[in-house]
């Protein structure tokens, strides 16, 4: 399917690898001009080459959306380089695991930067440009966690939450000006991130045992279904959260 985006821009954070780095992959498949983020410069001009390979017109900017100023500092360099962007997908990597009543405030307000802050400071970098031209989409990357808490994972399960609640607010704020806001929700995916997560291989096998397909989701297929909630065809939807999970979460809605 063409998704009638080429000729776009786009700013991708956390980029430089797993499914962030298959994002951007899949918005150059679709000719977006992309501007890939991440912390550290060797990982992203890595990046970077591979998606010049792929054929991609690809700025690379390090950066560390868990702050205020890195946040609005990639948000100017990306305009000043790329020009007005009207495609944000805000990802980055996820708090650390811990039981809740262990979590001390400093590990909840560190959290809370990095997983609802930079969602919220990045859309509003990114909103006035897109609603001045009357077109955006703006994806956040979030975690099945929003339907199914995972155990352990307490700050990931309470702060994605928060972003999905932000996300479905702004939404509604500028519907009528063209611009969609909406979520990704991965399930497990096989990424770096995924390895550092299980102890050993009786637990990875475990969970894998636990998901309808089988199997871990590829990068690739997380890509797809931002890539689409990114196109011309999802005009029309937007507050959404669009879990990806192998059928992993049991409910109904
Ligand atoms: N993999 C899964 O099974 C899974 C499932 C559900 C949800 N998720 C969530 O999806 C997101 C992506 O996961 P992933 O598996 O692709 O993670 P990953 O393989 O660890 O990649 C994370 C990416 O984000 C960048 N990053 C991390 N912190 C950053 C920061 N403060 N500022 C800018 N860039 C930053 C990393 O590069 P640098 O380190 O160089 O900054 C890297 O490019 C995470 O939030 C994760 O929690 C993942």
């Amino acid at each position: 399917m063409n998704l009638q985006i080429a000729g776009k821009t786009a700013l991708v954070t956390g980029a430089s690898k797993g499914i962030g780095f298959a994002i951007a992959e899949a918005l150059v498949a679709e000719d977006v001009r992309v501007v890939i983020a991440a912390r550290e410069q060797a990982g992203l001009d890595a990046a970077r080459e591979r998606l010049h390979a792929a054929g991609g017109e690809v700025i690379a900017l390090a950066a560390d959306v868990a702050t205020a100023k890195g946040v609005s500092d990639v948000v100017a360099a990306a305009q000043a380089r790329a020009g007005s962007l009207d495609i944000l997908v805000a990802n980055a990597g996820g708090p650390p695991a811990g039981p809740p009543a262990s979590l001390d405030d400093a590990a909840w307000a560190r959290a809370t930067e990095l997983t609802l802050m930079s969602a919220v400071r990045l859309a509003r970098g990114v909103l006035p440009g897109m609603r001045e031209r009357g077109w955006g989409r703006i994806v956040n990357v979030t975690s099945l966690s929003v339907k199914q808490p995972i155990q352990e994972l307490t700050l990931s399960n309470a702060l994605r939450s928060a972003v999905t609640a932000f996300a479905r607010t702004l939404a509604n704020e500028v519907a009528n000006e063209g611009v969609t806001v909406n979520n990704v929700a991965p399930g497990y995916t096989a990424t770096e991130r995924l390895g550092q997560l299980f102890a050993d291989d009786y637990a990875r096998a475990r969970v894998m045992s636990s998901i309808p397909v089988k199997r871990f989701a590829e990068p690739a297929e997380i890509a797809a279904a931002v890539a689409y909630l990114c196109s011309q065809q999802a005009a029309f939807v937007t507050g959404q959260t669009l879990v990806v999970d192998g059928g992993m979460v049991a409910s109904t809605y």
